[in-house]
């Protein structure tokens, strides 16, 4: 049987530290019922692929204010959309998050599908991105699991093999410890492989899991995950 991770720990972290983030719904105003807008969520979680926060969040408040939904955006020439991309790379994105548009209005009145695995169908959208819309749009209780996610479980396990192999382990995991409150605890793992559990210093005195972290307990938290041979 895989661990599990302490949700109950985490979204009483997250309620007290929530980062505050363009694109998020506070865990407050969620508990009061209220969900985020897909639209931004989408083009955040596509955005912070391959960007820092605070980058993305210059790029992500010139995208809305030039188109403020998809609608806007599907109508877009491509070239605009890829001029705004400008200084984010990878433009492959940029032309499937303008197909993506073009195809949620065409084909989906303008309205995201609420699982991820309809999500997954749609451009640009994979395992990632269609989890992390699910959850923190639609609280599907799905598996959110990205580099930083892979960090936390491998070291709260105290994983002995490297992660990039253990993918299945790390799902199951993450799987597992989803709670009723599944976007906010799929954003309260974000933020702690973000603010806490950084790659070179786990900062294991103000993690709200470290009371059952094997990684913590070994001593030494920052050896997880073990390095794949080359
Ligand atoms: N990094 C990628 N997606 C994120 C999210 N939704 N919240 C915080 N950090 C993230």
């Amino acid at each position: 049987n895989a661990p599990t991770l302490d949700a109950e720990a985490m979204l009483e972290w997250y309620d007290r530290s929530a980062r505050t983030l363009p694109w998020r719904v506070g865990p407050q105003a969620r508990a009061e019922g209220v969900l985020p807008n897909p639209y931004f969520v989408w083009l955040s979680e596509i955005m912070l692929q391959q960007t820092t926060v605070p980058t993305v969040g210059k790029y992500f408040a010139a995208f809305t204010s030039q188109w403020p939904t998809i609608f806007d955006l599907a109508a877009a020439p491509r070239d605009d959309v890829l001029k705004a991309w400008a200084g984010l790379g990878y433009y492959a994105r940029a032309r499937n998050l303008h197909a993506c548009a073009q195809v949620l209005v065409e084909e989906h009145n303008g309205i995201f599908p609420a699982s991820a695995e309809e999500l997954q169908k749609l451009p640009g959208i994979g395992p990632y991105t269609s989890a992390a819309i699910a959850a923190i749009c639609f609280d599907e209780q799905v598996a959110v699991v990205d580099g930083n996610v892979d960090r936390v479980v491998a070291r709260y396990t105290a994983l002995d093999k490297p992660v990039r192999d253990q993918k299945p382990f790390v799902r199951e995991v993450v799987a597992r410890s989803v709670p009723k409150r599944a976007g906010d605890f799929a954003q309260s793992l974000m933020d702690l492989g973000a603010t806490i559990c950084a790659p070179k210093r786990a900062n294991c005195l103000i993690c709200p899991i470290a009371q059952n972290c094997a990684g913590r307990k070994s001593g030494a938290p920052e050896n997880y995950p073990v390095a794949a041979p080359k």
